[in-house]
């Protein structure tokens, strides 16, 4: 089935190289690049700027929200109400304070299921032939019937040095605590994905590593 549309999926927990990995392995396959983080953070940014906070009722501003998607090369970013918001916006220290509180909000994530579904026909129409989406809950609940389902870790010490040199400066254990515990689509380790540890691994040693993981076929159940 040469002609199939192939779906990448990329979990784990913050500062385990996701980004640069997905981001590396979208140019060496040609697919498609979508970062749900980068989707959290764009509506934690829109909903703090209407004044809301996670304890309110959000089911109307979020009804209200037009989610579309603007294609930046290989990256599909998120456009709310005509606006891509900057990558300086979405990574400020409020909305780091405060995104994994939103995330846990089921209407959240609701408003957000369908557009992530539907990355897939962006991509198609985008005359991609498949796509690399990274988040917490991919191989879980949004494509748990992708082709190739991969979880990154990496130990503590890694990744709070990785943190740092991104000028990063939050508790990213607390961030993460909170993504595991969370009742809605927690961060986890989907069944039959296959863990990879970068913390040992360097940035291209991990994309060689899933690039023949892939060659094999064997990365999903
Ligand atoms: O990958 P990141 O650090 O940019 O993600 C920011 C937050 O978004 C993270 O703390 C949890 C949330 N998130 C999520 O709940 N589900 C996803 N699929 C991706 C991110």
């Amino acid at each position: 089935l040469s002609s199939e549309f192939k779906i990448i999926a990329i979990d784990g927990g913050a500062a385990v190289g996701k980004s640069s990995t997905s981001k590396g392995l979208a140019e060496r396959l040609d697919l498609m690049h979508v970062d749900t983080g980068a989707h959290y953070r764009t509506i934690t940014f829109a909903l703090l700027a209407t004044g809301a906070s996670p304890e309110d009722d959000l089911q109307d501003t979020l009804a209200a929200l037009d989610l579309k998607t603007h294609l930046d090369r290989r990256t599909a970013r998120l456009c709310i109400d005509g606006r891509v918001p900057t990558e300086v916006e979405i990574r400020s220290p409020e909305v780091n304070a405060s995104v994994s509180k939103f995330a846990a909000i089921p209407a959240v994530r609701q408003s957000l299921f369908e557009y992530q579904r539907n990355q897939a026909n962006v991509g198609r129409e985008e005359g991609f032939r498949g796509l690399i989406m990274e988040g917490r809950d991919i191989g879980s609940i949004i494509f748990p019937d992708a082709q190739h389902r991969f979880f990154l870790e990496a130990d503590e010490a890694t990744r709070a040095a990785r943190r740092a040199k991104e000028g990063q400066t939050d508790s990213i254990a607390d961030r993460d605590k909170m993504d595991k515990a969370r009742k809605t689509a927690p961060l986890v380790c989907p069944e039959g994905a296959i863990r990879v540890d970068t913390g040992p691994r360097s940035l291209e040693e991990v994309i060689e590593h899933i690039i023949n993981l892939i060659g094999t076929g064997n990365t999903s159940d």
